[in-house]
């Protein structure tokens, strides 16, 4: 039996390249040493208010990424987590085991809730439960994220620890599993913040499918410094930023390009970037393309991913109610 991988992107708008580097990139070469387990994560999307035609557009078009990207849903499981019931259900037995005061501490929470302090809703808070119990229930060894996720998972595996010591071993412990470079790529516009899609900014952010131009002009745009001086150190941390994009793009090695660069200054370290960035994500938007327009194709995929995620949830989530004292159906 392989080990179970499984992360989730929401469909809550397009995806940026910091959502490429730190997950999406890095889902393709895990599919042959492990059973992938690759879910769009619908119900997430919904902690912040959506518009239901975009989020079922937003949806469609996360999935034709997915496939776009590489994910093979013959090999791997790829399904719409509103598709399997079980993952509200085992939130709601995870719950009653997660103290408060733990999610009331979670950074994302606290910065999401800064955002609409007069009307925060109960789904921002109990989020990382929901989380926990999609990463639980198919017994998920590794779980691929971006940084921005430790904190989430952490949670997982204490809620983990907690229900398999009270009522005896049930779920595998996951682990976090981040890229070496990519797992946070940094806002172009403040490099002391993350890169977002929710970002009003767009000048902050690459999105997978912008044009040749746009990713010229942004790539430009980005902030740097004016030590002029190309080396890689925490002072110049604009520059580190685009440095770490470059190196996550072409798997080399930051310091090969500071001595490609030294002579050669920012100007046309940024052409080069530029066109590094356009050149890696060409494959990926000429199949999305294909992938977008065949929707009954798209259909047929996800309703074969929940069927088959279906069967592995309700095993676990058999387990977990039993153990809890529930009468079986
Ligand atoms: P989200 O858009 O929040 O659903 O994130 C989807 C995935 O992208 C998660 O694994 C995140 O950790 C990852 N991610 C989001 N933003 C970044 C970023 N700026 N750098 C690296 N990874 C990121
Ligand atoms: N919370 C993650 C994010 O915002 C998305 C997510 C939901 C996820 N459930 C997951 C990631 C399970 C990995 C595993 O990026």
């Amino acid at each position: 039996m392989k080990e179970v991988v499984f992360s989730g992107i929401q469909p809550s708008g397009s995806l940026t390249i910091g959502n490429y580097l730190g997950a999406l990139k890095n889902f393709k070469p895990l599919q042959e040493e492990y059973q992938c387990i690759y879910c769009l994560v619908d119900l997430h999307a919904l902690t912040v208010e959506q518009d239901p035609k975009f989020l079922r557009k937003n949806t469609l078009q996360l999935l034709a990424l997915y496939l776009a990207a590489g994910l093979d849903p013959y090999k791997s499981i790829v399904f719409i987590q509103s598709h399997v019931p079980e993952h509200s259900e085992l939130q709601w037995l995870l719950n009653t085991i997660t103290p408060l005061g733990q999610l009331q501490r979670m950074t994302q929470y606290k910065s999401k809730s800064k955002l609409q302090e007069e009307n925060i809703q109960a789904g921002l808070l109990n989020y990382p439960v929901l989380m926990a119990s999609d990463i639980l229930l198919y017994q998920t060894k590794y779980v691929p994220v971006g940084e921005d996720q430790r904190q989430h998972i952490e949670l997982t595996r204490d809620l983990a620890m907690r229900f398999n010591s009270r009522y005896s071993d049930t779920f595998v412990m996951p682990e976090i599993m981040t890229p070496k470079v990519g797992a946070k790529v940094m806002s172009l516009q403040d490099p002391t913040s993350k890169m977002s899609k929710s970002d009003s900014d767009p000048n902050s952010y690459i999105l997978i499918l912008d044009d040749e131009k746009t990713i010229l002009r942004k790539v430009k745009r980005a902030v740097t410094d004016s030590l002029n001086n190309f080396s890689y150190n925490e002072d110049q941390i604009g520059l580190r930023n685009l440095i770490d994009i470059y190196c996550a793009f072409e798997e080399i090695n930051h310091s090969e390009i500071v001595s490609r660069y030294e002579s050669l200054g920012y100007g046309k370290f940024k052409e080069d970037l530029a066109e590094i960035i356009i050149e890696g994500l060409k494959p990926i938007k000429n199949r999305y393309e294909e992938y977008i327009a065949d929707r009954s194709e798209l259909e047929n995929i996800y309703r074969m991913g929940a069927d088959k995620a279906r069967k592995i949830a309700y095993k676990t989530l058999r387990k977990a109610y039993k153990k809890v004292g529930l009468i079986p159906r």
